[in-house]
């Protein structure tokens, strides 16, 4: 399988209760490397682009706000298939519908307060990655 890059979020709801290592060690685990990483607060403009593609749905004002509520870190992934791994790692969008050991189903509060973001596709990945970060910070 190709060496692949993903974007990655780590959300609020994490970053507020000092997850982001124990998170971390999850991706590392399932070898994926990271190479880019910052926390940063996403404005509500940024977070309103980031997740444009859901601004029909109705939770998107809510989705937005939890966005901006607290800083986050954006990751770029790096491995062997890591879009899919990563989901893997992820588990299912609602934590209580995701497989045991996963992130979501050890952390995630709620279907909104789920720890983490991850992309969906290699075309999104290259897509959300070229969002947060420029080539030179990414440290292969
Ligand atoms: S998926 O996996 O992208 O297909 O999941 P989806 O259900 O389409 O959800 C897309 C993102 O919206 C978030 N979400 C919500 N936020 C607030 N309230 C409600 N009810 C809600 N339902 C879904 C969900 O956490 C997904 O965020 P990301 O960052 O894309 O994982």
């Amino acid at each position: 399988m190709a060496s692949e890059r993903t974007l990655s979020i780590i959300k609020p709801d994490a970053t507020r209760r000092n997850l982001t290592g124990k998170i971390n060690t999850k991706f590392e685990e399932a070898g994926l490397k990271i190479v880019g990483q910052k926390r940063i607060r996403l404005s509500k403009e940024q977070a309103e682009a980031f997740y444009a593609v859901h601004n029909e749905r109705p939770f998107f004002n809510d989705l937005v706000s939890f966005m901006i509520s607290g800083p986050v870190v954006v990751q770029v992934l790096e491995g062997e298939g890591a879009v899919a791994k990563n989901r893997e790692v992820m588990g299912a969008t609602d934590p209580s519908k995701a497989d045991p050991n996963t992130i979501r189903a050890q952390f995630a509060e709620s279907i909104e307060a789920n720890s983490v973001h991850g992309s969906d596709s290699l075309e999104n990945a290259r897509n959300e990655i070229a969002f947060f970060f420029a080539q030179t910070e990414i440290c292969p």
